[in-house]
């Protein structure tokens, strides 16, 4: 666990010292343990011991704060069997409204969300992310990381207690694919090194031109804005889905209160993105790949009493018409308990006991200090 000058942060509060200072006197064959002249000693000597949270080796901080941050990006790699979010910071997600921005501004954070994948119980044609293992960041600053192409890289992973990982951040390794410059580098150099190609989502005018459902229900015009709770990929038909939650959603799942029932005023959307083929065809830079096309429509799902007609959720899906404005689709009603070909149906008959939800929303480390939500 002692890196090689990889960090010059302490943490003030020490606390993720122990391990290593235990490791110590090991080390130095203590067995009673470390009286306080040792540990004064070796903490003179552990400027360089790696602490959950510290800067990566190329200066990159722990972006904190990222599980609320904007997505951007998803994907999903099959050979990894991985499902991977990107999300970013203002500064990018501003940049990359309406697509790909052609040199992403300074200041911009991108960070890569990594989960294992799994298929969902309730639902076996339905892919979605299992347990959280790494984030990899990228953050622009033209003039700080001038020799890696304007962008330093960092990289924390669950397995190593989200201290940050030497491994493939070497900046000099400009031609070596195994590593986060290289790859990057001798991939996408013409695309200022940035592999995601932004979702495109529909405009804020195209959402507020959403009808309202008969049931009442609205399409709240902030829903874009909306925190991330999970993604799902359809193998039937490799559609990319992203989940977002309205607050009440989100802090509940965070809280851990969404069982037995979601609570009141709970919005879910699910969004579809068509699928581009596996990138083995025609994805643009990586072989194996599978990201989002285009915008397909807005599933949506909200929890109050006054839809106790179909157990207190309501159902609505809206999509873009030929002039580009939000219509209900067809497929939102009519509602029948016992159609799976329905909304209701389909989520009463299959999922009634997870509160009508199926998605297992996608588990992300606590904010520093550990395990804070
Ligand atoms: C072998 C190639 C390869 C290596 C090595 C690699 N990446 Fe990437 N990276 C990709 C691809 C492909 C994507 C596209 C999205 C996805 O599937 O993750 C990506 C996406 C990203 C993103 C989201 C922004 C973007 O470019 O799309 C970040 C941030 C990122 N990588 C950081 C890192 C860091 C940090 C490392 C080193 C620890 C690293 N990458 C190593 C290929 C690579
Ligand atoms: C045949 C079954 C089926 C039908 C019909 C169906 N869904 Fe779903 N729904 C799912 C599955 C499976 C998921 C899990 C995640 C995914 O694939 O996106 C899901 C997820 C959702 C979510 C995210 C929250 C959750 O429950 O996971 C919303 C919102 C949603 N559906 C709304 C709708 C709406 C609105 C309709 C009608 C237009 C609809 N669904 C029709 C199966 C169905």
């Amino acid at each position: 666990m002692i890196s090689t000058r990889l960090s010059r942060t302490r943490k003030p509060n020490g606390y993720s010292i122990v391990p290593e200072l235990l490791m110590m006197c090991a080390i130095l064959g203590s067995t009673t343990g470390c009286d306080s002249d040792d540990v004064d000693d070796i903490v003179d000597d552990i400027v360089d011991v790696v602490s959950p949270f510290d800067n990566s080796a190329m200066g990159v901080s722990y972006p904190t704060g990222f599980q609320d941050w904007t997505v951007i990006g998803m994907t999903r790699r099959p050979s990894d069997t991985q499902m991977r979010v990107v999300v970013g910071n203002t500064t990018a997600a501003e940049a990359a409204r309406g697509g790909r921005p052609e040199s992403w501004p300074d200041g911009s954070i991108l960070v890569d969300i990594v989960w294992s994948e799994i298929v969902n119980p309730s639902s076996v044609d339905t892919i979605g992310p299992n347990e959280f293992t790494t984030i990899a960041v990228m953050e622009k600053g033209s003039a700080k990381w001038a020799e890696t192409g304007g962008w330093g890289y960092g990289f924390w992973s669950a397995s190593e207690g989200l201290a940050p990982s030497g491994k493939l951040v070497d900046p000099n390794a400009a031609d070596d694919t195994t590593t986060c410059f290289g790859c990057h580098n001798v991939r996408v150099p013409d695309k200022d090194f940035v592999f995601t190609e932004p979702l495109v989502f529909p405009t804020d005018a195209q959402i507020a031109s959403a009808p309202v459902a008969n049931n009442g229900t609205v399409l709240p015009t902030g829903v874009l804005g909306w925190r991330l709770l999970g993604v799902h990929y359809r193998n039937e038909n490799q559609e990319m889905r992203l989940i977002l939650g309205n607050d009440i959603a989100v802090d509940a799942w965070r809280a851990g209160t969404v069982d037995p029932t979601w609570p009141d005023g709970t919005k879910l959307a699910d969004i579809v993105f068509a699928s581009t083929a596996l990138a083995t065809t025609d994805t643009p830079n990586e072989t194996d790949m599978a990201s989002p096309g285009d915008f397909k429509v807005l599933a949506f799902m909200e929890r109050g009493t006054n839809f106790a007609d179909t157990d207190d959720w309501s159902y609505v899906a809206w999509g873009l018409d030929d002039a580009g404005m939000m219509e209900k689709r067809a497929e939102s009603v009519p509602e029948d308990a016992t159609d799976m070909m329905t909304c209701y149906g389909c989520h009463k008959l299959t999922v009634t006991e997870k509160d009508f939800v199926f998605t297992q929303p996608g588990k992300l480390p606590g904010k520093p200090p550990p395990n804070l939500p």
